[in-house]
Parts: C-alpha cells; sequence; structure tokens
C-alpha cells in the first residue's frame, strides 16, 4: 500500500517541525524539500530525521526539474553530502531515503547512501509533458538495481493519466516504484496510487499553510476527510465525476464517499477533470468505473456515448449520471428530480400547480428546471441573456420568454411567486454579478439559486435583503446526489445520523 508522504515545505526547520505534529498520525513519512528551506538553514539537515521520529527523504529540486533551488550544483552536492555523511549506525538517525535526479551521477555520494542504508530514489521530472518515449525513459530510470525509480509527469490532458495507467498496469505491481501525474489532469493518479502501484503518495501540508511542493498535492486531512484516506485499494468500485477543472473542487466527492463510507461499500468517488471525451471513457474502462457523474461541459457531449438513454435525458437533452451496464453506458438525469424534491421542499408543498414562476437562463441547468416545472404543473417563463436559446426552451413548453433586462421586468413581474436562478452569474469562477439587477424584489417572491459556491451570490443576498424566502442550491446538490447514490449503488443515501 502506498505510503503517505508529507512534503515539508517550510522556510525553516522549527516550521517543519511544527508542522510535522499537526499531521503526524496522519503520516507514514516526511519529504524535507532543502529547496524550500532559507539559505543558512540549509545546512543545518543532519539533525532532521532524528527530531522527525519517521522516516525523512532527503530532496534538494533544483529549478530546473520543478524545484527552488537555484545555488548551482557545486552548493547542491555539499548539503546532500552534508545530509548523508556522519551516518549513524543507528539508522533512524540517517534520511531512510534521498532523491537524486536522473541525471546526477556522483559515485561518493550514491556509496554514502547505500552504506548506511539511505534508499535512492532515482527521479525524473517531466514539466513539458509526457516523454514521447516513456518505455525507454522507465526501463533506464529503473535498471539500477536497489534504487526506486520515481516518475513525475505534468500532464497536459487525461490522455496523459491514461497512458501513465496504461503503462503502468501492464507492469509487475511488485515493482517497486513511484509514479505521479502532476497538475488537474493528473489528479486521479494521485488519489489512486495503489492502482499506480506507486510506493509513496505525496502530499502537502496546505492546512499548515504550506506550499504543495508540486502542483495537485493534496492535504493529508483532506484525503482522509473527502477521499477515505489510505483505505481504499485495488479490487474497490470507483465511481468518478467528469467535467471541466472545476470538478476537482466540487462537493461531490466528499457526499458519495461519505454515503458509501457510512454504509461500508468499498467504493470510492473521485473527480477527473477532463479536456478530452474519448480519453477519459478509454481510462475509465481500464480502471475501470462503475459509474460517473457528469458536469460542464460534458453534460450535452456525453450524450452520442451512451448505449442507452432515461426518458428525462432525452427530455432534457443532457445526461449528469452514466452507469455502466451489460451493453455500455446508461445515462440518466437527477438534476430534474433533486431541483424537483428540493423546489418542493423550500416551498413547502407537494405541488407547484398554477405557481407563476420564472427561469432565469436557457442553459442546461435550466432545461432540468424547465422540465421539472412543467411535469409540477407550474406556470411557468423564460428569461435568458440570448433570445433565441430562451425561445428554444420556452416553446418546448410553451411557456412564454423574454430577453434580459427592461423588456422581462414585465412579463418577470407577472411570474414572480418563484423565481430559478440558473444561470453562472455569480458562481465562483463565473460571470460576476446579479444576473437579474434590473429586477427590484417586492419583498414577497421565493427565489431558488441554483448555485451552491458560494453559499450567497450577490442576487440571493439582494432577494433576502428585500425580505424574500430564499435558498441556495444547497439542497438540490444534495437531492441529485442522493438520486445519483441510488443509480450507482441500488441503495438509498444514508443519512448521516446512520453513521457508526
Ligand atoms: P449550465 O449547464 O450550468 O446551465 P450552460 O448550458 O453553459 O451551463 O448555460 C449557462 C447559462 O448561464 C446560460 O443561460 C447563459 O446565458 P446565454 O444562453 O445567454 O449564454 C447564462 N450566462 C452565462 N454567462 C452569463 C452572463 N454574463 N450574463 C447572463 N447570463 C449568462
Amino acid at each position: 500500500m502506498a505510503k503517505t508522504c508529507l512534503c515539508l515545505t517550510g522556510k525553516t526547520i522549527a516550521q517543519n517541525l511544527n508542522a510535522l505534529e499537526h499531521y503526524r498520525n496522519r503520516i507514514d513519512m516526511c519529504e524535507l524539500r532543502v529547496d524550500f528551506l532559507e539559505a543558512q538553514e540549509q545546512f543545518l539537515i543532519r539533525s532532521f530525521p532524528e527530531k522527525a521520529g519517521m522516516p525523512v527523504i532527503l530532496t534538494v529540486r533544483r529549478r530546473t526539474d520543478g524545484g527552488r533551488f537555484d545555488s548551482g550544483e557545486g552548493v547542491r552536492l555539499v548539503i546532500l553530502a552534508k545530509g548523508l555523511a556522519y551516518a549513524d549506525v543507528e539508522r533512524r538517525k540517517n534520511f531512510a531515503y534521498v532523491d537524486i535526479e536522473h541525471d546526477l551521477h556522483i559515485q561518493a555520494i550514491e556509496e554514502a547512501a547505500r552504506t548506511f542504508g539511505t534508499r535512492i530514489i532515482r527521479s525524473i521530472h517531466c514539466l513539458n509533458g509526457l516523454p514521447a518515449n516513456l518505455p525507454a525513459v522507465w526501463d533506464d530510470l529503473s535498471s539500477r538495481q536497489g534504487e526506486i525509480p520515481k516518475l513525475s509527469v505534468q500532464t497536459k490532458g487525461i490522455g496523459d493519466a491514461e497512458t501513465l495507467f496504461r503503462f503502468f498496469s501492464a507492469r509487475p505491481h511488485e515493482e517497486e516504484r513511484i509514479i505521479t501525474g502532476m497538475g488537474d489532469y493528473g489528479f486521479c493518479t494521485r488519489i489512486l496510487s495503489d492502482w499506480m502501484g506507486s510506493a509513496i503518495r505525496y502530499h502537502s501540508a496546505a492546512k499548515a499553510g504550506f506550499e504543495p511542493a508540486a502542483p495537485g498535492q493534496l492535504d493529508p486531512f483532506t484525503m482522509a476527510e473527502v477521499y477515505r484516506g489510505s483505505e481504499p485499494k485495488p479490487g474497490w468500485y470507483l465511481y468518478g465525476l467528469l467535467g471541466g477543472p472545476a470538478v476537482i473542487g466540487s462537493l461531490s466527492p466528499g457526499l458519495h464517499n461519505a454515503g458509501f463510507s457510512r454504509i461500508g461499500l468499498p467504493s470510492l468517488y473521485l473527480p477527473f477533470p477532463a479536456d478530452d471525451l474519448d480519453a477519459f471513457l478509454r481510462l475509465a474502462e481500464l480502471l475501470p468505473l462503475k459509474g460517473f457523474s457528469v458536469t460542464v461541459p460534458m453534460k450535452e457531449r456525453i450524450l452520442a456515448r451512451l448505449a442507452e438513454r432515461s426518458p428525462e435525458v432525452d427530455e432534457i437533452g443532457a445526461c449528469n449520471t452514466a452507469v455502466r451496464t451489460a451493453i455500455g453506458w446508461s445515462g440518466y438525469n437527477t438534476d430534474a428530480v433533486g431541483f424537483r424534491k428540493s423546489v418542493l421542499e423550500f416551498m413547502g408543498t407537494s405541488s407547484l400547480r398554477g405557481v407563476k414562476a420564472c427561469i432565469i437562463g436557457a442553459g442546461g441547468a435550466a432545461r432540468a428546471v424547465a422540465y421539472a416545472l412543467h411535469e409540477l404543473g407550474a406556470k411557468a417563463c423564460v428569461i435568458n441573456r440570448n433570445m433565441s436559446k430562451a425561445k428554444r426552451l420556452a416553446e418546448h413548453y410553451a411557456m412564454p420568454w423574454a430577453g434580459m433586462a427592461e423588456k422581462a421586468v414585465d412579463l418577470l413581474e407577472r411570474h414572480n411567486e418563484l423565481i430559478v436562478q440558473t444561470t453562472s452569474v455569480g458562481m465562483e469562477g463565473g460571470p460576476p454579478g446579479d444576473p437579474i439587477d434590473w429586477y427590484e424584489f417586492t419583498g414577497s417572491e421565493a427565489l431558488f439559486e441554483t448555485i451552491y459556491n458560494p453559499a450567497e451570490t450577490p442576487l440571493l443576498k439582494r432577494a433576502r435583503e428585500a425580505g424574500c424566502k430564499a435558498t441556495n442550491g444547497l439542497g438540490m446538490l444534495h437531492a441529485q446526489a442522493a438520486a445519483q447514490f441510488r443509480l450507482f449503488t441500488g441503495m438509498e443515501y444514508p443519512a448521516a445520523s446512520s453513521q457508526s
């Protein structure tokens, strides 16, 4: 099983030792990143392993390999030699590992390491993406007896993660090795280090205020709270979240994994930011994934790859859930179900028959909302910036529609018992502002904002200040995730109180 290693990127030895105390119960080992230390501290490293009281990797990473060290090779070698010198027969006082780059071959250093039981990690950092000749690079890296080869690749697309999984799943897992895909697209290689046969998983001390040593490193607390820590192992069922880079910060992994954990299911859910749907689907076969959620911008693109679709998917024209079946991926849409459950709770009713409602927006989320409002019997209209999209969505359900701004005021005033905001305006990472800043609340409207991050958009704040009953999209997120959980597992999403 991969060891959990904390990368210490403090400026001083004392800061690093403090951080270790914070994480001690969560980690197996640490890496002292000498290149992050202030210059005068870089020579005070010899006693660090004894003070740390756990296995330590000694690393002095050059800038050209993605580190911070730029004082030249002479000084770097002195630091490495200093770290390995005066080695103690009591091995716990020595560095357990030293990271030496693939192009550094100094016999004296290697000999010193071997003599006093310091394992050599032979590393290569491919900052410009996957090497074209991966097999040759790996053969060279792993050819030296007794050393642990380490490959770190800055992933340029989900296809790089696929290549890494494909290449390493075909090699014996008994071989000791470390493989990391850096960056957003490599996120899955970090979470699934045991699937890669990687011996060490590197983590940042972000919650202690430390910088990550490499892009994509997770804090061990996040790993434990969101991704079930080091529990998951090959053989567990895997589920994914397919979408843009924002999926890494999504609340969905926390929701699904908490559900799996409460029931005791050997299952793990993780995000896959993807730029290439085909490469993602190949990776989904390779792992294999049992199901996945789909979010922006893949909800429509996935349609052509589904073996079958639910009536909601056809009606809404978007799929947010794919489940593996004998004939391929079955597509579902739980957004409408989630909205329906959440809006009825919010309105404190079991039907919206006759309720005058307005949908702001005409994108994927709006289509699910329009479908649900239509089913619930509301008298809804559609207002959207792009008028032809508003018209297309509204006419499908024989609803009135308008473009944004002045002309819409009239329509909104006639449909203001329930306002459902579905655009990305006000969302974290989306266009800033309030999509209907031209509308003045009377205080009697109910506002349903589908955005949940931030918890309060400018629109939601304005509605609350005007005295409106208002909610964000958290309830909808939970309800649609519960419906997905049912599709994935065949079980009800467990309430938090059932946690053992
Ligand atoms: P989703 O699947 O999350 O609904 P989408 O299909 O891309 O995403 O739809 C985004 C919605 O936000 C659309 O209604 C879009 O309006 P347009 O159809 O006019 O593009 C709306 N939107 C995005 N940026 C906006 C902005 N700056 N002002 C107003 N509406 C905006």
